[in-house]
C-alpha cells in the first residue's frame, strides 16, 4: 500500500518565548542549552503532526551561535519537516531574535533535529512522506538524503562506502572508497 504523503505546511510550528532573566548567562545573555531545549521542543511538535505518533529526538546536527540573545529579546523559532524516511523524521528550526524596543532583528542560527516516530514500547513505526511544495522545500528534501547519510556515517551506523549521495557530491572513486 503506497505511504500516505503529508505537506510540510500540514506540520509546520512557529514558537514564540521571551527571554527572562532566569534564561540568561552572566553576560545577560541566553544560555545556548536553554535555547536547544526551545528548538528540541518546537521541533518534535512538528515531527508528532507530521507523523501523529509519539517522536523521540535521535540526533542533533551541528549548531553553531553566530549572535549572542539578550535578556529581554523576543526569541522566534519556526520548525518545518524536511523528509521523513520509513520511520525517522528531518526537522529544519530557524531561530530569530528581536529587540522590540529598538525593532532589530537578527537571524540567530538554524539546525536540523531528527526524531524518530515510536510504538507505546518505544520501538520505530513508520511515517507519511513528505510531499515538497515550494522550491526551498524541494532543495531541503534532496538535501535530507545526504544530511542523512553523514550522520548515520557520523553515529556509526552506515559505512562510508555506502553513502552513495555523499559519494556522487565528493566524487568519491569506487577504487579510493
Ligand atoms: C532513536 C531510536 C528509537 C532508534 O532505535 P533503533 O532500535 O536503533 O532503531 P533502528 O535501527 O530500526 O532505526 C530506526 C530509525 O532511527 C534512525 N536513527 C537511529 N539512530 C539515528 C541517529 N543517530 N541519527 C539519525 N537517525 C537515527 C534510523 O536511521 C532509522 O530511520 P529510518 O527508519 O527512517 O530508516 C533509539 O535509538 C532510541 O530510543 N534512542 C533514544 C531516544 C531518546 O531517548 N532521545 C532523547 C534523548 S534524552
Amino acid at each position: 500500500m503506497p505511504k500516505k504523503k503529508k505537506y510540510p505546511r500540514e506540520s509546520f510550528v512557529s514558537m514564540t518565548e521571551l527571554v527572562l532573566p532566569n534564561d540568561t548567562n552572566t553576560l545577560n545573555n541566553l544560555m545556548g542549552g536553554r535555547l536547544m531545549h526551545w528548538m528540541d521542543i518546537v521541533s518534535a511538535i512538528a515531527a508528532q503532526k507530521h507523523s501523529n505518533r509519539i517522536v523521540v529526538t535521535a540526533s542533533v546536527d551541528n549548531i553553531s551561535f553566530r549572535h549572542p540573545i539578550q535578556l529581554g529579546n523576543v526569541v522566534t523559532l519556526k520548525a518545518k519537516v524536511t523528509r521523513a524516511f520509513s520511520s525517522s523524521i528531518e526537522v529544519r528550526i530557524d531561530v530569530d531574535a528581536e529587540d522590540i524596543p529598538s525593532g532589530k532583528k537578527m537571524e540567530s542560527n538554524s539546525a536540523y533535529f531528527t526524531f524518530v516516530a515510536v510504538d507505546q514500547s518505544g520501538r520505530p513505526i513508520d511515517v507519511p512522506e513528505v510531499e515538497p511544495e515550494t522550491e526551498e522545500e524541494k532543495a531541503m528534501y534532496e538535501g535530507a538524503l545526504r544530511r542523512r547519510q553523514l550522520r548515520l556515517i557520523l553515529a556509526g551506523r552506515m559505512k562510508p562506502q555506502e553513502a552513495n549521495e555523499l559519494r556522487s557530491i565528493f566524487d568519491i572513486k569506487e577504487t579510493q572508497a
